[in-house]
């Protein structure tokens, strides 16, 4: 009987998750475009206090009803956290959307911050209450784990960065299409070299389409062959500067920390 409903519950999740309600339009502008609304659900922005105001700091990913997954630069340990739910603008207080704050940050063990190009930027932000899901408001899908992506899979990097290098910060959320660049191409010396790791997934970096949008911690938003977005990345470095050729942006690869996420779920 417990078997049975874990498995339903199990079930249950995966089918609520990487389906957004309002349907994201999938264009291929050179530079990145804003989003439709709410077609990115599991989109969250990581903000910190400041002089009594909250800041936008990262994105970060809906993985679970009181679970966002984030980098591991973003978070201080000095710093109180929130995060917007639901949210396309960032300056209107839209219907819908949600404020919650973060109870506890779990970086990972071997993230090190003087060590970027070792990888493992990666961190769970559990939330102080479970969020209920709804159209604005939804979860993301995880690959399983070990997933590798073919070289050129198109994905969406979505967030609340910069368009152009030094660029003014978009208020609405933008996204922008990135070709995944292969492990082997990615570490060539001519692109990453040894600085890219197989921890890691590399996208964009054609100079011509825009590597530049979207933020720290925020997702590598994938469509997998049943139609569901699935976050493979999180945004960890060279993504600062836009349309560098053969410097794409570089994430952490969801793919290779699924028992990681899984365990910290568990166990916080
Ligand atoms: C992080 O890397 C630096 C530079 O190599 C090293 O000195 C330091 O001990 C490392 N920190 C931890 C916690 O491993």
């Amino acid at each position: 009987m417990i078997r049975t409903l874990l498995l339903s519950a199990l079930v249950a999740g995966a089918l609520s998750c990487g389906l957004p309600t309002n349907l994201p339009q999938l264009s291929r502008v050179v530079g990145g475009e804003e989003a439709t609304p709410n077609s990115w659900p599991w989109q969250v922005s990581l903000q910190y206090s400041s002089n009594g105001q909250w800041r936008h700091t990262c994105g970060g990913s809906l993985v679970a009803n009181n679970w966002v997954l984030t980098a591991a630069h973003c978070i201080s340990s000095s710093r109180t956290y929130r995060v917007l739910l639901g949210r396309h603008s960032l300056s209107t207080e839209e219907p819908g959307s949600l404020a919650v704050k973060v109870s506890k940050a779990v970086i990972h063990e071997d993230w090190n911050a003087s060590k970027l190009s070792n990888g493992n930027d990666i961190a769970l932000l559990k939330l102080a209450s479970s969020v209920s899901l709804t159209d604005q408001i939804q979860l993301a899908c995880l690959p399983p784990a070990g997933t590798i992506l073919a070289n050129n899979y198109p994905c969406y990097v979505t967030g609340w960065g910069r368009l152009q290098t030094n660029g003014a910060l978009p208020d609405v959320l933008q996204q922008g299409l990135l070709l995944v660049v292969d492990y082997a191409t990615c570490s060539s010396p001519s692109w990453w070299g040894s600085s890219v790791k197989t921890n890691m997934v590399c996208a964009g970096g054609d100079g011509v389409i825009s590597s530049c949008n979207g933020d720290s911690g925020g997702p590598l938003n994938c469509q997998a062959a049943d139609g569901r977005w699935q976050v493979h990345g999180v945004v960890s470095f060279g993504s600062l500067g836009c349309n560098y050729y053969h410097k794409p942006s570089v994430f952490t690869r969801v793919s290779n920390y699924i028992d990681w996420i899984q365990k910290v779920i568990a166990n916080n």
